[in-house]
């Protein structure tokens, strides 16, 4: 494919199914086009349309916003939502006084420099007011791109939306560029929209790649996901006549202030040693239980608990912070959901009635 079909076949396509008649479009004043394109960033068409309509009936031009209250300002963008949006027109219409007198600025790069327009927003306010040759790059037509041109890695990442940009600017028409840019926008809006994209109708059918390749739905790729740190832990599963002991964890960190089990310090290799001396129970035996994972917002935990059954006769003495609970009290007792799981699981070992098998 030759990178003009791409233009040419979005503007001829435009001509029949674009959109002709917002309120936006057929104006070359740059205060109504900046305007819009702010309003919509974030916004849809349908909501946009009458608080258009109410800001232009108030401020007509950048003088009479400049010369607004900032307030009065806000007031007419209230349920837009983004209100930096709207503090920043206030600046920029300010600015566009101070600095430019008054006439808005009439390149991409001068635009830009106003608050709060990107690149983007820039290259369309001046394509549709000047007919600058400049090229969009929004989150609509990042999907069509990688798509049409089967584009794979995450956009946001900087080397893929570098290469995002230097295509768009590839594929420029010389001639009819607000149509073309008009164009881009409807077509990511209306049919390659992220979920069900209309292939059927679209313009780009013979020469998109996704299509081809049958991966229209994983283009443009999601974010990488975050690698999960995993981290493991021992706990001791203490029991003493039909009882298991708990202990109130720190009161920062996962389960912060809560009882569960205690936890074996990392570099503590004899877990019956460490409860003896911890807590000065003797221990008959220890044994590892089998493992339980469990996934946290930040980490994954393996929790490895360890079987310490220790004398009978001795129990420690309960407070605040260490507290003994019968099997039976298990389902009330407010535990962590993974402390719950290791309990229940060694209170119902396969194969064998609990009270036998087990020593709590
Ligand atoms: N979204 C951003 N700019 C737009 C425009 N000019 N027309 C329709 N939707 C848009």
């Amino acid at each position: 494919m030759r990178n003009g079909d791409f233009a040419t076949r979005l503007i001829a396509w435009h001509g029949g199914h674009g959109r002709h008649d917002l309120p936006w479009q057929n104006t070359r004043d740059p205060y109504r086009i900046w305007l819009s394109e702010i309003m919509l960033q974030q916004t849809q068409v349908d909501t946009v349309i009458p608080y258009y309509a109410r800001f232009l009936a108030r401020f007509p031009d950048v003088a009479s916003l400049a010369a607004a209250p900032v307030d009065d300002v806000l007031a007419l963008w209230s349920g837009l939502g983004y209100y930096a949006r709207a503090r920043n027109l206030h600046k920029a219409a300010q600015a566009v006084v101070a600095q430019h007198g008054g006439e808005f600025p009439r390149s991409a790069a001068e635009i830009a420099e106003l608050p709060g327009i990107g690149r983007s927003t820039a290259a369309a306010i001046a394509a549709f007011a000047f007919g600058e040759r400049a090229a969009i790059l929004d989150g609509n037509v990042k999907r069509v791109l990688c798509r049409v041109f089967g584009i794979d890695g995450f956009p946001g990442e900087r080397a893929v939306e570098q290469r995002l940009w230097a295509l768009a600017e590839d594929l420029l028409p010389h001639t009819e560029i607000g149509t073309y840019i008009q164009a881009q926008m409807d077509l990511g809006a209306t049919l390659c929209t992220r979920g069900k994209p209309a292939c059927g109708r679209c313009p780009m059918t013979p020469i998109c790649v996704a299509l081809r390749e049958e991966c229209v739905g994983e283009l443009p790729a999601a974010r990488p996901k975050k690698a999960v740190p995993q981290r493991h832990a021992r706990v001791a599963v203490i029991v003493a006549g039909g009882e298991v002991l708990l202990e109130r964890r720190p009161p920062t960190g996962i389960w912060g202030g809560l009882l569960a089990l205690p936890e074996i310090p990392a570099d503590e290799a004899d877990a019956a040693r460490w409860v003896e001396a911890r807590y000065g129970l003797a221990a008959r035996a220890a044994r590892p239980l089998p493992v339980l994972n469990h996934t946290f917002t930040h980490f994954r935990l393996e929790m490895t608990p360890v079987l310490v059954e220790v004398e009978r006769r001795q129990t420690l003495a309960a407070d605040d912070d260490h507290r003994w609970l019968a099997r039976g009290a298990l389902a009330d007792a407010g535990l962590p959901t993974p402390v719950r799981r290791i309990l229940a699981d060694l209170a119902a070992a396969p194969g064998e009635t609990p009270q036998r098998a087990l020593p709590w």
